[in-house]
């Protein structure tokens, strides 16, 4: 993900447009959830398919960043799943193999010079839910878990124990040319690894998965990242800072990563108080914060961004994260089910008032219950998650003529998973990946996008190295 992209929003307020009616959800039916992600799935693929011309033509590739494929299909996987509309199941079989690399791990070459761990462990979060929610392997291809598999082979192969590199953790950024996000470990490309260990763990019932889980979550507890008496968790941490200098920054999806890891570890150990003391501290510190009392106490805000309009399109997503994961978090650790659901409900029923753009469209602050003006495939990302992960609350009960899908919590190659296991999976392995040969980049083909190139030498080549960040930035 990018450090600082204030792109677009708010400069977006459409004149003589007219007015729109909101989508009117109504948590309490399950029809009404349906029809409203319909419709935001409709808008988002819509969004998809209307991309920027310089990417639309390959699959999975967003404009100007890499890793929101892997939530997007992260949320049409779960779209197909509590609805059973599956006719955007070629769009993610088609994106998320188009990006699986050359290694099938998630790491392709033309996203990997500027990739974050955080980044390639969406997309194999992404396979993490195509497994779990028995999202069909496509025949003579590489298998959902075996592409997760795969990645985590990668993230393993860069975690460091020497004491000059923190004791372990994975760092923010994969090569060093990404300067300042290289020299930091961060809490979202942790959080995700554990969950993605614990997610493995309890899929394949193997033990090395278990134990990389401990490891990731322990390593948090010793650096000044997560507090286990406060549960304040922290953005990141400087390498070079004697992994110090914390950043408190607060995002929803810090908390949500590893509360959903937690949830799974929780799941497994059948009901481990190490990780039940995690869920309540981290739940605790994720209500609190980020479903303000001054908006009813239940709806989700993204607060280090939207009071001040300045959300990015990164942080727009991050609410989609929050309801798919304790859409998870409620059915691995059901005992949290009747805390969760009145934050579901509101922020669904929230979400669906401020999508009142021309044609349904979202805008990104959901307690407001005025459409914000801005538009986008991110604010409809969020609104579709948060529509059709509030289905979990329905999972079984008849309501209306909403015929629930009958799908079980997440299954394991025990409960009815039958994706095919290569726990060898990757091979792009190791820390630092070697230079590719950069690409001449024509600026005229990206008229107004704002472009920072970066120049540098390699020393060891010794020549100056032209790259231009931000056509695959991330
Ligand atoms: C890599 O970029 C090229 C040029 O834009 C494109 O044709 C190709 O589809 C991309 N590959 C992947 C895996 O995204
Ligand atoms: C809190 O974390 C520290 C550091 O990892 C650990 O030693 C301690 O046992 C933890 N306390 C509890 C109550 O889990
Ligand atoms: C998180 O950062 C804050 C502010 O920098 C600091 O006071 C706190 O001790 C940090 N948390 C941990 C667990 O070290
Ligand atoms: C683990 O998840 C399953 C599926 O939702 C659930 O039935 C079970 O109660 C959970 N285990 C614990 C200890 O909560
Ligand atoms: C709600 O949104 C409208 C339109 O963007 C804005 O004028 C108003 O100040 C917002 N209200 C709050 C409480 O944020
Ligand atoms: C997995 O199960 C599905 C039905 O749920 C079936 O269509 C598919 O062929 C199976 N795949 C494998 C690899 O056995
Ligand atoms: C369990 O996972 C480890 C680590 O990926 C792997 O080396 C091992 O072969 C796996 N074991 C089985 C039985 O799949």
């Amino acid at each position: 993900m990018r450090f600082s992209s204030q792109l677009l929003l708010f400069g977006q307020l459409l004149v003589n447009v007219p007015l729109a009616l909101s989508l009117k959800v109504d948590a309490d039916s399950a029809d009404s959830l349906k029809s409203a992600a319909q419709t935001a799935a409709a808008s988002a693929v819509n969004f998809y398919n209307n991309r920027d011309p310089s990417v639309r033509n390959i699959p999975g590739q967003f404009y100007n960043t890499w890793w929101e494929g892997g939530a997007f299909f992260t949320f049409l996987i779960n779209y197909w799943h509590w609805t059973g509309d599956d006719q955007y199941n070629d769009i993610v079989n088609k994106g998320m193999l188009w990006q699986k690399g050359d290694s099938n791990d998630f790491d392709p070459s033309n996203a990997s010079l500027y990739m974050g761990n955080d980044d390639q462990e969406f997309w194999a979060l992404a396979a993490a839910t195509a497994i779990e929610q028995k999202f069909p392997d496509v025949p003579n291809n590489p298998s959902w878990l075996s592409l997760a598999q795969g990645a985590f082979n990668d993230f393993v192969d860069r975690w460091n124990q020497d004491k000059a590199e923190c004791g372990g953790g994975l760092r923010w950024q994969v090569n060093s040319i990404q300067g300042s996000g290289y020299n930091s470990k961060n809490a979202i490309s942790n959080g995700n690894f554990f969950q993605l260990a614990a997610r493995l763990a309890r899929y394949t019932n193997n033990d090395s998965y278990t134990i990389w889980a401990n490891t990731v979550y322990d390593w948090t507890l010793s650096v000044p990242l997560l507090d286990n008496k406060t549960w304040f968790l922290n953005d990141s941490i400087q390498i070079s800072q004697d992994c110090g200098a914390p950043s408190p920054q607060q995002w929803s999806y810090n908390y949500g990563s590893y509360i959903a890891g937690l949830a799974y570890m929780y799941n497994i150990t059948n009901g481990g108080a190490k990780y039940k003391t995690g869920i309540d501290g981290l739940m605790t510190q994720l209500f609190k914060t980020f479903f303000p009392e001054q908006f009813g106490g239940n709806t989700l805000s993204e607060v280090s961004c939207e009071p001040y309009h300045d959300c990015n399109r990164d942080q727009i997503i991050y609410k989609g994260l929050i309801t798919n994961w304790l859409s998870l978090v409620s059915q691995l650790a059901p005992y949290t089910l009747g805390e969760i659901e009145p934050k579901l409900k509101a922020s669904a029923e929230a979400a669906g008032t401020q999508c009142s753009g021309p044609n349904n469209e979202c805008g990104i602050v959901w307690h407001n219950a005025t459409w914000d003006g801005s538009s986008g495939i991110e604010q409809e990302m969020a609104a579709l998650s948060a529509f059709a992960n509030t289905l979990v609350l329905y999972q079984s009960a008849q309501s209306g003529s909403y015929t629930p899908p009958n799908k079980p919590a997440p299954v394991t190659s025990n409960t009815g998973g039958n994706s095919t296991s290569d726990p060898s999976g990757g091979q792009s392995r190791g820390g630092e990946q070697s230079l590719p040969t950069p690409k001449k980049v024509n600026a005229g083909d990206r008229a107004g996008a704002a472009i920072l190139t970066i120049v540098f030498t390699t020393a060891w080549i010794g020549m100056m190295v032209w790259v231009a960040y931000g056509e695959f930035g991330f």
